[in-house]
């Protein structure tokens, strides 16, 4: 996948990784995706397709990804107005034993204040509302929404959030 943007948290001198962040770049809404993203998605859709036939599938229930593919179309109609698009947090993850010391901020703030710079709205799904939707707060997110995938009485509720740009003061 070349159209996220990618973050590896490791500490210095080490090549553990700690934490791991991919956001999808903002796309306008009245534009369809460039040749590059089209060329990527497919790249990607082929590249998933040979891993599953090396590794397996991996306990991937395809069925419950479009369920939550649904939802997520349908929140997204409803929250998203800007049509500049939203940077979107896609997936943000720190190793346990590394939380609460600043590394999930440090992944969050390099693309928050790229999006302040631009002046542009962030998007994310939680997938637990305690404690996460209170760690995203202090990012600036506001809850938007609730996402409910339902797999026939099997359920589980995503939480939306966005984020407006802060207005970054001026130096004179
Ligand atoms: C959510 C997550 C990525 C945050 O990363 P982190 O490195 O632990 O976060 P930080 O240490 O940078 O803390 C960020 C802020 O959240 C606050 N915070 C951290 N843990 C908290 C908790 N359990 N409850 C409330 N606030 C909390 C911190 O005080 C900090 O705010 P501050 O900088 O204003 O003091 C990480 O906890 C995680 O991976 N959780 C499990 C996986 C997960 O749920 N991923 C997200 C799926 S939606």
């Amino acid at each position: 996948m070349r159209n996220g943007i990618f973050h590896v948290a490791k500490e210095e001198g080490s090549d553990e990784v700690l934490g791991v962040a991919c956001w999808l770049r903002p796309q306008r809404a009245d534009q369809p995706p460039s040749w590059r993203d089209w060329f990527e998605d497919w790249r990607l859709w082929f590249n998933q397709i040979g891993m599953n036939l090396w590794y397996g599938r991996g306990g991937l229930n395809v069925k419950r990804y479009w369920i939550w593919k649904e939802a997520q179309s349908k929140a997204q109609s409803a929250v998203w107005t800007d049509p500049r698009g939203y940077y979107f947090l896609n997936i943000m993850v720190v190793v346990p034993k590394a939380q609460g010391r600043g590394i999930g901020r440090l992944m969050m703030e390099t693309v928050t204040n790229q999006a302040d710079a631009e002046n542009m709205n962030c998007y994310l799904e939680s997938s637990r509302d305690v404690p996460n939707m209170q760690i995203y707060e202090c990012f600036g997110f506001k809850f938007a929404k609730e996402l409910e995938c339902d797999d026939d009485g099997t359920a589980i509720k995503l939480f939306a959030m966005v984020r407006e740009p802060r207005a970054i003061p001026e130096t004179n």
